[in-house]
């Protein structure tokens, strides 16, 4: 009886202090690594890069995969939840979720659940992207405007998107007037700061500021 108890306490111990370690590993880098892999691997084809529903197999499904950068597809809902939605589609082109072993496709899933930013349609993913392949010159890599190219510029400096006097909220239309027309169409402002509404979509241009306001923070 005694050791019987003994027993269940050692092996309850063991259950607790296993589920503390995988939630130790979920928040981890490494976590988020192996999630975002996972995700590239089994998922990305169809729902795409960023999760916007448009992976490279996407036109040829009967039916479209939602939206993850969209905060409204996620509703609030847990991962777990999601997991046991998929959990019964054994058919159609979600049955790869019951193929997968359960641990893997809970990290697919936790990896979903950060695409999109709470209240909003944006993709930061996107954004970081954008920023690394043009702006980061100038602006620099952590928006502080000592890009390597920023010291060849005449006139005004690239904008220092980390320092306090850069006003984000409330100015997102003008923030994105400026990215879309360049600084000089907008407020005349330097002509070095071009317009690249003809490279990025609006869609593009709302996740490249939202990706700015993570700038501010650092
Ligand atoms: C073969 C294409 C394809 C692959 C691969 C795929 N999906 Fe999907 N997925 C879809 C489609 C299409 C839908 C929309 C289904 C519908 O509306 O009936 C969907 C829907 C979903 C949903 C929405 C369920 C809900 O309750 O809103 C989630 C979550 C999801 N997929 C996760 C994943 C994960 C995680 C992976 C990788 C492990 C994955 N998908 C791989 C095509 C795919
Ligand atoms: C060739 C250098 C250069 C590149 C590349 C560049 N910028 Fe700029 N940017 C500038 C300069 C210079 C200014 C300052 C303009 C001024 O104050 O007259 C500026 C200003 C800005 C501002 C300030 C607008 C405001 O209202 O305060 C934003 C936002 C901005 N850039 C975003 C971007 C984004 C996003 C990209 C990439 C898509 C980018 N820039 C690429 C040089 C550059």
């Amino acid at each position: 009886m005694r050791s019987g108890s003994g027993v269940s306490w050692v092996v309850a111990v063991l259950a607790l202090s296993w589920s503390a370690v995988a939630l130790a590993e979920e928040g981890s880098e490494a976590g988020k690594e192996r999630a975002a892999e996972v995700y590239s691997t089994f998922c990305a084809s169809c729902h795409g890069r960023y999760g916007r529903g448009d992976g490279p197999l996407a036109p040829s499904l009967t039916a479209r995969p939602p939206d993850f950068t969209d905060s409204a597809w996620l509703a609030g809902r847990s991962g777990d939840q999601i997991a046991m939605a998929l959990a019964g589609a054994s058919h159609g082109p979600m049955a790869v979720a019951t193929v997968l072993e359960q641990d893997v496709l809970r990290d697919a899933i936790a990896y979903i659940v950060t695409l999109s930013v709470p209240g909003k349609h944006v993709s930061l993913l996107a954004g970081r992207d954008i920023y690394a392949a043009l702006c980061w010159v100038c602006h620099g890599e952590r928006g502080d405007g000592k890009g390597p190219a920023a010291k060849n510029l005449t006139g005004a400096p690239p904008r220092d998107f980390t320092s306090a006097e850069f006003v984000i909220d409330g100015r997102e239309e003008q923030i994105a007037d400026t990215i879309s027309h360049g600084a000089a169409a907008s407020f005349h402002g330097s002509p070095l700061m071009l317009p690249w509404g003809s490279h990025l979509s609006p869609q593009q241009i709302r996740d490249v500021v939202e990706y700015l306001r993570t700038l501010k923070t650092r």
